[in-house]
């Protein structure tokens, strides 16, 4: 049997976290063997990159640089961690993947939607997702639900320019790729939201 693979994208405060608790509370009460993973991270050498990628004192970092960080944080995470579980015939759910470096770094950090989308093709070996669930909400909704959670990271720091381009560019990645993205109006009631999501990953499990 071959495994899937599922990922959750959207930008900051769009519900990604409280969607993926929901729904691995799900498949737990129905006895599902599911795997969580996060990006970047994964493995512990992806989670040392992840430190370096959001330490709030590296303002300086190049944008290649943070490509290349994520993909290398990636490529581990793929090798070690998502094929040998997929192969295994398991079911593996991912809080963010390529889609999310296509529009951070290539999108709204100017680097290219190509160019970042080949770099991570060596990463991932080719390995694409099954479906992915794209969290769709305005910016100012999710940084302001974020506010009032945590200390905002460099990245949730970033300007509001660049969180509408965040959001711009999820929404053409979606339109790109329209049979492997599932967009999900983020504005519903938790509870909307994880049955619509439910819904849509019911099929892939046979459930
Ligand atoms: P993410 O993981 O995408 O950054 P979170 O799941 O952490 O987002 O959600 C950010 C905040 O918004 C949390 O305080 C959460 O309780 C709240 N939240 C999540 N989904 C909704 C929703 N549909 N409506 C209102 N608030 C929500
Ligand atoms: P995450 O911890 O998932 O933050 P949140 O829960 O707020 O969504 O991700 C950290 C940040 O990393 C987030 O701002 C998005 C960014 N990111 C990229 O810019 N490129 C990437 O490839 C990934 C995986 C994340």
């Amino acid at each position: 049997m071959k495994g899937i693979f599922i990922t959750i994208e959207g930008g900051d405060g769009s519900g990604k976290s409280t969607q993926i608790d929901l729904l691995m509370s799900y498949f737990s009460e129905h006895g599902f063997n599911v795997l969580l993973t996060r990006e970047p991270g994964g493995t512990p050498i992806s989670e040392k990159i992840r430190e370096v990628i959001l330490d709030s004192s590296h303002m300086e970092m190049a944008n290649m640089t943070e490509v290349l960080l994520y993909a290398a944080a990636r490529a581990q995470h793929v090798a070690e961690f998502i094929k040998p579980n997929i192969e295994q015939g398991k079911v593996v759910i991912c809080d963010r993947f390529v889609d999310s470096s296509v529009v951070y770094q290539g999108y709204a950090r100017g680097v290219g939607i190509d160019a970042v989308e080949k770099i991570n093709s060596y990463a991932t070996l080719g390995l694409l997702p099954d479906l992915t669930i794209l969290l769709d909400l305005p910016p100012d909704l999710g940084l302001s639900r974020k506010k009032n959670q945590q200390a905002l990271d460099r990245l949730e720091l970033a300007s509001d320019a660049f969180h509408l381009k965040v959001n711009e560019g999820y929404r053409l990645l979606a339109k790109r790729h329209q049979s492997r993205i599932l967009t999900v109006d983020a504005t519903n009631s938790i509870e909307t939201i994880h049955q619509i999501i439910l819904e849509a990953i019911k099929p892939l499990l046979s459930l």
